[in-house]
């Protein structure tokens, strides 16, 4: 999920989950593995999970992502990285591998909601307001992560791509067409700054 326009500009340190970690390319909206449920990761705590992990906060801290989906680097995994800020200033970072959520309030949120995959794009779109999400991390061990508001909605925007839906989907045939013409007006100026970015934090 992409850095809410409102609270640009995105000033947050590059974390130290991406230290090591280099800028995959970002799969777009049509790539099928964007479309389909992806695989239940079944070997934990190998080399290329931590690799991937730690490219994948790269990518993200590149694409000003708060959220990504290792189907978004085109990776057949049911994993998602996310660095999101909460309402009370304080950061949100870490993973969860095999996903699986939980609605935890009876409220409902709409707010504007864009996605890496879909860029430049951005919609109101209404969500639940608190949600749980169970899972495990990338050594096997079981994690719980609740949020509410802006990281309840990256929770939800991120499971949704391991399970091959995008934010777009979720919209009606009009949203989603405005959504496809935005990604269309603002798609080249914003390929060129995440190009411009992801020069300027590779290391020398
Ligand atoms: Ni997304």
């Amino acid at each position: 999920m992409s850095h809410p326009p409102s609270r640009h500009p995105d000033e947050r340190s590059l974390p130290a989950e991406a230290a090591g970690g280099i800028c995959r390319e970002i799969t777009e909206i049509g790539d099928p593995v964007l479309h389909r449920r992806c695989q239940d990761v079944t070997e934990f705590a190998t080399p290329e999970l931590s690799r991937l992990i730690k490219d994948m906060f790269f990518t993200m801290h590149v694409a000003h992502g708060v959220g990504l989906a290792a189907g978004q680097v085109g990776v057949d995994l049911r994993l998602f990285v996310y660095d999101c800020p909460g309402a009370r200033g304080e950061r949100h970072i870490g993973h969860v591998l095999n996903p699986e959520l939980q609605v935890t309030g009876e409220y409902a949120i709409t707010r504007r909601e864009g996605c890496l995959s879909v860029p430049g794009a951005a919609r109101e779109l209404i969500r639940p307001a608190s949600v749980t999400v169970r899972g495990a991390d990338w050594r096997g061990n079981p994690v719980t992560v609740s949020g509410t508001g802006l990281f309840a909605r990256c929770l939800q925007h991120e499971t949704d791509h391991t399970d091959g839906t995008l934010y777009v989907d979720r919209l009606t045939p009009e949203e989603r067409g405005r959504s496809l013409a935005q990604m269309y007006d603002n798609r080249a100026s914003v390929m060129a700054e995440r190009a411009g970015r992801a020069r300027s934090l590779a290391r020398p």
